[in-house]
């Protein structure tokens, strides 16, 4: 399994319909495709039923969509940090917007993505929670305001505050937190945005998982990504 690098293109299948069995699989092996033309790492969080299977089939990074904050033992029908890690992933989505935890269950859960030497990708919805989940040092940290989501209007440009907001909150918190941004990220130039306000990466789903073709969607985000990452630096 390749190692995460920066910029990241994170795609999130969640349970869309598109995504389910033999879907996943061509999902990812898509963004495989991208991510070896382009030298971009594009990580996928496909449904947690098709998760070995994908990570079986392809080497970019595949993350659990959630882990719950146990151990191993009688938690029927919960996500357990060590089957996710013995599936083939290499980290885990936390406290998604879709998926809320607790304070108490979000520190539990990085402690146990730690303890398996999983990467853990946090989700927060605003400056003031993207503040406190940097003090929980999680590996990654995304910024995704839950009104955007799924609207097709990318928080890079309707709510740029938000972004650089977070990133400066985060860096000052924990500089060695990766900040991503999320909610709407459409296009490569929704891409160029989020990086341009400091972000190291973008997290979506639906103008991937639901587009009528999802290479050329994700061509233009990698290309914008490797463009606006070097005039970054
Ligand atoms: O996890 C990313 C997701 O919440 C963003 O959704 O459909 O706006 O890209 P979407």
């Amino acid at each position: 399994m390749r190692k995460i690098s920066f910029p990241l293109i994170a795609l999130n299948f969640k349970t869309y319909a598109q995504a389910f069995g033999e879907n996943a699989l061509r999902l990812a092996k898509i963004a495989e495709e991208v991510s070896d033309q382009f030298g971009v790492t594009i990580a996928v969080a496909p449904p947690i039923i098709d998760l070995a299977r994908v990570a079986a089939e392809v080497e970019i990074p595949v993350f659990a969509q959630h882990v719950d904050p146990y151990e191993p033992g009688s938690h029927t029908g919960s996500i357990i940090a060590e089957d996710v890690k013995a599936a083939g992933a290499v980290g885990s989505l936390v406290n998604h917007s879709e998926h809320r935890l607790k304070l108490a269950d979000i520190g539990m859960v990085l402690k146990r993505l730690k303890e398996n030497k999983l990467i853990s990708l946090l989700c927060t919805d605003t400056v003031e929670t993207a503040k406190a989940g940097a003090a929980l040092s999680p590996d990654i940290l995304a910024i995704e305001p839950p009104e955007l989501i799924g609207t097709g209007i990318p928080v890079s440009k309707a709510k740029p505050e938000v972004v650089r907001g977070a990133v400066h909150a985060v860096q000052k918190i924990n500089p060695d937190v990766h900040v991503l941004c999320g909610a709407g990220i459409s296009t490569g130039d929704d891409v160029a945005r989020a990086i341009e306000l400091g972000a190291e990466g973008v997290l979506l789903a639906s103008a991937y998982v639901k587009a009528k073709d999802p290479k050329m969607v994700l061509i233009g985000m990698a290309r914008e990504a490797l463009r606006g990452w070097e005039k970054r630096i």
